[in-house]
């Protein structure tokens, strides 16, 4: 089981951040309140740079007024969680079929190179660690970056990206094919404009009408 450090045992909410958590709880009905506490763990993650100690947890737990295993239950069931202090740019990588098929195991082999294991935080202050399907499969290997998604990466894609953060260079988001969005990732695409479209859809035979008709 992942260890859960403790730390951060003065740990409550800022100003700003009670704020938004009590925003969150009035989406709830009275009394449900505890719903929305994948919302308040991830504020309560962004305040303590992007990881979550057991006094966090307790914190939490006492703030929607729920078990503490409630609260440990949720943040280790998902992975946009950590139990443990990650680098000020964290990397999570998919290891999922589409991605794994797409190289993920080369990216994996080159995180573990430069930055070290899974979960450790490097001197230079990176982290990585692996987890299921982005959700951005059709851009298959997927990393991302603190906020951010970076698709159709080749290991030399992934070292320039290291290199770059490492000499505090900004880094590019999305496609490293020059993809459009999730288009096919050929020059070929061709844009239509609304009106293209709609005559396109209203020149077009409806299926199974001809097999209606036969
Ligand atoms: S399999 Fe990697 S983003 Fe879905």
């Amino acid at each position: 089981m992942t260890e859960n450090k403790k730390n951060n045992n003065n740990f409550s909410f800022t100003k700003e951040n009670l704020l938004l958590a009590e925003r969150e709880l009035k989406k709830y009905p009275k009394g449900r309140e505890g719903s929305a506490i994948i919302s308040i763990l991830w504020i309560a993650q962004r305040q303590n740079k992007g990881w979550l100690s057991s006094d966090i947890i307790d914190y939490i737990a006492k703030f929607l007024d729920l078990p503490q295993i409630r609260v440990m239950e949720i943040a280790t069931f998902y992975t946009m969680f950590n139990l443990n202090p990650v680098g000020a740019h964290h990397f999570q990588i998919c290891g999922t079929t589409p991605c794994m098929l797409s190289g993920s195991e080369k990216l994996k082999s080159l995180l573990y190179e430069e930055i070290g294991e899974q979960s450790s935080v490097s001197k230079d202050n990176l982290s990585w660690v692996e987890v299921e399907c982005l959700g951005a499969c059709c851009n298959a290997p997927v990393i991302q970056i603190n906020d951010d998604y970076y698709e159709d990466l080749a290991v030399t894609d992934l070292k320039n990206i290291i290199d770059d953060l490492r000499n505090k260079k900004e880094i590019k988001p999305g496609s490293y094919k020059d993809r459009l969005s999730s288009a096919p990732d050929n020059k070929n695409i061709q844009i239509l404009t609304e009106d293209e479209i709609e005559e396109i859809a209203k020149n077009r035979t409806k299926p199974g009408l001809e097999a209606k008709n036969a």
